[in-house]
């Protein structure tokens, strides 16, 4: 595996981070339309749906001067003739790209595969596993809004279980020093790691947190019996549960919402709202990350 994949955020060491979110300071002070030369090539490779993590990957290759080659779902690539995933991969890596950029599912060893390909793969999105770059751009959106994430505390609120957004915020709250906590219906809760308390009403939790994060309710990866009827009522952020939140705290969710399940949509007008802001600082977090990966992940 090339030294600057990303596949998850346990191997980024705290160089490799201020670096990545230097270079993203840097970005977002530059002007969105700066010419530059083409500088490479990027291979996207969506096999699971996606609107902000693909179109920000794609303005961050512009931007850059890397031209993107996306592969976006099965639908005409020969993934539909019954060619493996690994095997996609592999082909798309022979024909020399500068670096790849996956989303796929859990069913794929992302991890492995990486490690027999030349170019540096970044994750964006697997499975249940994980979703480093949006963990990363949460982080620049809290470092920006508060100036500082070291003993921030941030409540991830919903199916935290299906939810790789949460996966790396685990790992990445590690790295960085911010807290977390939960809260959520007993079925959408997984095994805590250390550390990650649970609060049984999320009023308890918006008194404790600096930041609240609500997740997708992720049907499409829910087993039999999972439908939580009562959400909304018990665990969506409306103006009403609000009132217990900080003045100053901020409102997230890494998109795309369900409204009126995991929000109401009046909270889009809160001034605490961020949701807009994450998306944009997505674009800058990205644009860093492959001025990293043609650095050498250094
Ligand atoms: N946050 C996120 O990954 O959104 P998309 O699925 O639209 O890329």
């Amino acid at each position: 595996m090339s030294a600057s994949s990303l596949i998850d955020l346990k191997s980024l060491t705290a160089g490799a981070l201020s670096r990545i979110f230097a270079l993203s300071k840097e970005v977002s002070q530059q002007s969105l339309k700066s010419g530059r030369q083409i500088r490479g090539t990027a291979a996207l490779v969506f096999l699971e749906p996606s609107t902000r993590t693909r179109m920000s990957f794609e303005f961050a290759c512009a931007r850059e001067g890397v031209v993107p080659v996306t592969l976006s779902g099965e639908a005409g690539s020969s993934l539909e003739k019954g060619e493996t995933i690994h095997d996609t991969l592999t082909n798309i890596d022979a024909m020399s790209p500068d670096l790849m950029i996956v989303r796929c599912g859990d069913s794929v060893d992302l991890a492995e595969i990486a490690k027999s390909l030349h170019a540096p793969v970044i994750n964006a999105g697997w499975g249940k596993s994980g979703h480093p770059t949006q963990a990363l751009l949460d982080a620049l959106t809290i470092l920006e809004k508060r100036g500082r994430l070291e003993a921030t505390r941030v409540l991830l609120v919903g199916d935290v279980r299906h939810s790789r957004v949460a996966a790396s915020h685990f790992e990445l709250s590690q790295k960085l020093g911010y807290q977390i906590a939960v809260a959520g219906p007993l079925e959408f809760l997984p095994t805590l790691p250390a550390g990650v308390i649970s609060f049984a009403t999320l009023e308890e939790g918006l008194q404790w947190a600096d930041v609240v994060m609500a997740l997708r309710v992720q049907k499409e990866r829910h087993g039999p019996g999972t439908a939580v009827t009562d959400f909304h009522q018990r665990w969506g952020l409306s103006p009403r549960v609000l009132n217990h939140f900080k003045k100053d705290g901020l409102v997230m969710h890494p998109g795309p919402v369900n409204w009126d399940v995991e929000l109401s949509t009046e909270v889009l007008q809160d001034p605490r709202t961020v949701i807009l802001d994450q998306v944009t600082h997505g674009v800058f977090l990205r644009q860093a990350l492959i001025r990293w990966v043609l650095e050498g992940g250094q």
